[in-house]
C-alpha cells in the first residue's frame, strides 16, 4: 500500500484519455497530471527534444512525490521511455507495449494497422514492440497528424473529420486488416467516426484501457497499489489553463476545474 500519487504526463491534453481509463481501473489512486500544453505538439519534434521535454515532465512529477510515472503520450513513449526508465528511480510505463498487447489479443487472421503521429510512426517503436511478441506479423502504419488538430478543435464528428478520416483509413480497408491501433492519445475521441468508416470487421484498439490494466499489474507487482477511498487528483499545464477546461471535459467526460499553470523550464 502506497498512497503517493501516480504521475501521468502527455504533450497536452490527450493523455487525459489515459487518466479516464486509470480512474476506471484504479479508483483508489490519486493522480497528478501534467500536460505540456505550452510546447504541444510533440509529434512533429525530433527525438532529442522529446527526450529532453520528457525528462522535464518526469522531474516535475518526481517533485510531486509520485510513486510511478505513466507516459500517457505515444510520441514520448516511442522516443523517451527507455531513457526515462534508466533515469528515474520509480517504475515507468508507456502506452506502446500495452497497445500492441491489446491488438494481439483481439486480432484474428488479418493484419494489424497503426494510426499515430508522424513522430511515433518514424520511431518504429510499434514495429519493435510487435516483432518482440509476434515476429512474423507486419504492421501497416499511417501517420494522421490532422486528427490531432481536429480533436484539439473539438471536431470529433463533423463532415470535414469524416472526409479526412476516409482518406487516412484507405490503406486499412484495401488490405485484410482486422485490428487498427489508435496510437495517439487524441484518437480515442474519434472512435465513433473511425469505427463507422472501417465497419464491423475491423476492431479499433484504444491503448489507454490497456495501459491502465498494465499500470494495475505493475503497481500490484511492485507493492505500490493504493486503496484510498478519497483520492485527490491534481492537474497542471505549461500554458493555456482555460483550454483545459473546455477540452478536458471532452476527454474526461466530466469537469475538473482549472489546472494550475507551471513553468516547466524550471525542471
Ligand atoms: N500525446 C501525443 C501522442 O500521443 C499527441 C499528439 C502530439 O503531441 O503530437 O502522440
Amino acid at each position: 500500500m502506497n498512497s503517493s500519487p501516480l504521475g501521468v504526463f502527455d504533450s497536452g491534453l490527450g493523455g487525459l484519455s489515459v487518466v479516464r481509463a486509470l480512474w476506471d481501473v484504479l479508483p483508489g489512486e490519486s493522480v497528478v497530471y501534467f500536460g505540456d500544453t505550452g510546447r504541444f505538439p510533440y509529434g512533429t519534434r525530433s527525438p532529442d527534444v522529446i527526450r529532453k521535454f520528457s525528462r522535464q515532465a518526469a522531474s516535475f512529477l518526481m517533485a510531486q512525490n509520485c510513486k510511478a510515472v505513466v507516459v500517457a503520450c505515444n510520441t514520448a513513449s516511442a522516443h523517451a521511455l527507455d531513457d526515462l526508465s534508466e533515469w528515474l528511480d520509480v517504475p515507468v510505463l508507456g502506452v506502446v507495449e500495452p497497445g500492441v498487447a491489446a491488438a494481439l489479443a483481439v486480432r484474428g487472421e488479418g493484419r494489424i494497422g497503426l494510426l499515430a503521429t508522424a513522430g511515433t510512426v518514424a520511431s518504429g517503436a510499434y514495429n519493435r514492440a510487435l516483432s518482440a511478441k509476434a515476429p512474423s506479423l507486419k504492421l501497416t502504419s499511417v501517420s494522421a497528424p490532422l486528427f490531432v488538430s481536429l480533436v484539439e478543435e473539438g471536431w470529433v464528428d463533423t463532415p470535414a473529420t469524416r472526409l479526412i478520416a476516409e482518406e487516412y483509413l484507405k490503406p486499412f480497408s484495401r488490405a485484410a486488416h482486422d485490428v487498427v491501433i489508435l496510437g495517439c492519445t487524441h484518437f480515442p475521441l474519434l472512435h465513433a467516426v473511425l469505427g463507422d468508416i472501417l465497419g464491423d470487421n475491423i476492431s479499433l484498439v484504444d491503448g489507454s484501457q490497456a495501459t491502465a490494466q498494465a499500470t494495475l499489474a505493475l503497481l500490484g507487482a511492485e507493492g505500490l497499489l493504493s486503496e484510498n477511498s478519497n483520492p485527490k487528483h491534481r492537474f497542471f499545464v505549461s500554458d493555456a489553463p482555460q483550454k483545459f477546461a473546455t477540452l478536458g471535459r471532452l476527454f474526461l467526460g466530466k469537469d475538473v476545474g482549472l489546472p494550475e499553470r507551471i513553468s516547466i523550464d524550471e525542471y
